[in-house]
């Protein structure tokens, strides 16, 4: 088992292990004050997992309810805050009470959200079932759901009282679900270091999950300790996000995160060898790693309508968007840029040479 421990305020610890959903209640006992839990699972995480997880909470002196929601990004909206809300008001949860988020990235965003705003803040637990949740958005305390807008567009800063990531759980992952969370995988080993994002090339996500998955957790909680509030390095960590959302917003949202920022990281490395920013040929490598993890590496929206569909993101700041782009595996820089020159540095990367 692995642990990495994350020093924000209050400090927590990822937990990644073979069989953790057994053991959470033990865990868990001398981590949470209350002893209500509601467990907030999807259609499709429930079936598997939910039993598993309230036998060992209840083993352990829990008290457990249960909130189920339709599995997908479509639900992550007002109308099932409002109603896990509602819900942990008819639990009569308080204060001293937890939430425990049983999914992937929807789940527990949408859970953290919930805890975040219930009686003004209650304490959260994060289980990533997914690869995604595991490698990237269960560490981090941000909490969000979509607005019509566009997503995340509502949301809190939130640190969870721990991580538990059951590597068990990956092994029942559909390949391209598997795949997604390779996109944030390998965007954090362009952004850490040459050592993790060999792994990625040499296949070691398939071969040694816990590992791989306990250096990104590492190299995330460094960020966030650094820069819990995103108001400077945790930017980086948005790595193939401006296109990646852009393309997950040209697709009405039907194309995964993951496969997103996948092709919205081929953009940015290309343009940013392209515009002589990085220290030497960088893109095809970058490439060549995602496409053997199946993800795409192209996109088939045109660059004005990424541009279009990027200025409205979140990361714009009046007139002028900040990006991260890769300087060489292990480096990468934020640039801030006029609006009007988005579209050539998209164009500049959107080019296929391969
Ligand atoms: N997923 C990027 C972050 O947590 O900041």
């Amino acid at each position: 088992m692995e642990r990495i421990p994350v020093r924000t305020s209050p400090p927590y610890a990822v937990e990644i292990g073979p069989g953790l959903r057994r053991q959470c209640g033990e865990i868990l006992n001398s981590l949470l004050p209350g002893r209500r839990i509601a467990v907030i699972a999807d259609t499709h995480t429930g079936p598997l997992y939910l039993g598993a997880v309230r036998e060992s909470l209840e083993d352990a002196g829990f008290s457990v309810c249960a909130y189920t929601f339709p599995a997908g990004e479509g639900s992550k909206n007002f109308t099932t805050l409002s109603d896990i809300l509602e819900f942990l008001a008819r639990q009569r949860l308080t204060r001293t009470d937890s939430v425990l988020a049983l999914g992937g990235g929807v789940t527990g965003d949408m859970a953290g959200f919930a805890a975040a705003v219930y009686l003004r803040g209650i304490r959260y637990v994060q289980m990533p079932t997914t690869l995604l949740a595991a490698v990237d958005s269960s560490v981090g305390g941000k909490t969000a759901i979509d607005l019509q807008a566009g997503k995340n567009l509502a949301g809190a800063f939130l640190q969870p009282a721990a991580v538990l990531c059951d590597t068990e759980c990956l092994s029942t992952l559909p390949p391209e679900v598997f795949a997604d969370g390779a996109a944030e995988a390998i965007k954090t080993g362009v952004l850490s270091d040459e050592g993790l994002f060999a792994l990625f090339e040499d296949g070691a996500l398939h071969t040694a999950p816990e590992q791989v998955i306990a250096r990104c957790a590492a190299y995330k909680a460094g960020v966030v300790e650094r820069d819990e509030r995103e108001q400077g390095e945790r930017k980086l960590l948005n790595l193939g996000h401006t296109v990646g959302h852009a393309i997950e917003k040209c697709s009405g949202y039907t194309m995964p995160h993951g496969h997103a920022v996948a092709a919205g990281l081929a953009v940015i490395a290309r343009a940013s060898e392209a515009l002589g920013w990085t220290a030497g040929p960088l893109a095809d490598r970058i490439v060549r790693c995602l496409a053997a993890n199946r993800l795409p590496i192209r996109t088939e929206y045109s660059p004005e309508a990424l541009a279009e569909a990027a200025l409205s993101d979140k990361k714009r700041a009046g007139d002028a968007i900040t990006i991260a782009v890769p300087v060489e595996i292990g480096r990468c820089t934020l640039k801030t840029i006029p609006v009007e020159e988005l579209l050539p540095l998209i164009r500049a990367g959107w080019q296929v040479r391969e």
